[in-house]
């Protein structure tokens, strides 16, 4: 592909699509008297994830899945937040949990999350579903990675034998995307924040998944000519901008396909937070014949 004429993947048309989708699924349960219903607890005043889980709450309302939110106070206890996560665990009219991330440092956020009952998971990170993926049976992925293996599956481009590059190794992003990339026959190198030649790596790779949380991490001197480049980065710059890990401008120049920040990956994440939503309700209800096309 000549310079200057990368594919900007359009993250939020194709989760459109795939909410379409979710928008009949949601449509087949009710006609079986169930309505798909999904619990967000929000701990403190953490102003990114406020928005997130408002897009999560004006995505399910869209689509017609049942939201409750729970926004409890800073100093909220490990114990109080094991109450509230209990109670959702058995209440009937919801089928997906998600606790935000990051929570604040007194908590800790593994045990809580561990809490959260496996069949209701919809972020996949419980110790099952999270075995589950590492071992390829997929039953609830965590939704980030989830989502670009299937921005990469609507664009055609083929994991088979490239050499991947994931830069991150956080259990709601890096890790689990190594691991679909892998999975998806990919041979795949893993960096971070102590990896010494991170340029050279990236120059080798065919595709390269940022999750590094550091705007302009990815500049257009690392990126060999055609690559494939994913950005997951929702950095802030200097004027308040929301920005990538990658410098559009510079690195679209180089690649074959770039996913732009807003716009990319971010709304494919909701996408596939309600596509969880909706197999959590069909495992909570095997009696519904399974009208779905899971992972
Ligand atoms: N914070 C950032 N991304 C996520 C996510 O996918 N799930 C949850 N629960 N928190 C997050």
């Amino acid at each position: 592909m000549p310079d200057g004429t990368s594919k900007r993947i359009d993250g939020r048309a194709i989760s459109d699509e795939i909410t379409k989708g979710i928008s009949k699924q949601v449509q087949i349960l009710k006609e079986a008297k169930i309505t798909p219903g999904l619990a967000a607890i929000l701990v403190g005043e953490n102003p990114a994830s406020k928005i997130y889980v408002k897009n999560k709450r004006k995505a399910c309302q869209d689509t017609g899945i049942y939201f409750e939110e729970y926004n409890l106070p800073l100093d909220t206890t490990q114990g109080r937040l094991y109450s509230l996560i209990d109670k959702l665990n058995s209440k009937n009219d919801i089928n997906g949990i998600i606790v935000q991330l990051p929570l604040p440092k007194h908590l800790d956020e593994k045990r809580i999350t561990s809490r959260v009952a496996c069949d209701k998971d919809v972020d996949g990170f419980c110790p099952k579903n999270a075995g589950l993926m590492l071992q390829g049976s997929y039953r609830l992925l965590p939704c980030t990675p989830a989502g670009i293996m299937e921005l990469l599956r609507h664009e055609n481009i083929k994991t088979e034998g490239k050499f991947s590059t994931v830069i991150g190794r956080s259990n709601i992003v890096g890790k689990p995307m190594a691991i679909l990339l892998l999975h998806a026959d990919s041979t795949v190198t893993i960096c971070h924040r102590k990896t010494k030649n991170l340029k050279e790596i990236c120059l080798k790779s065919d595709i390269i998944v940022c999750a590094a949380g550091k705007a302009g991490l990815i500049t257009g001197d690392m990126v060999k000519k055609g690559a494939i480049v994913i950005d997951v980065g929702m950095n802030r710059d200097s004027n308040g901008k929301i920005v990538g890990d990658v410098l559009f401008d510079e690195v679209s120049k180089k690649a074959s396909h770039i996913t732009p920040v807003p716009g990319g990956v971010g709304p494919m994440t909701v996408a596939m937070l309600l596509k969880n939503v909706i197999t959590a309700t069909f495992l909570q209800n095997p009696h519904v014949p399974l009208k779905f096309n899971r992972y």
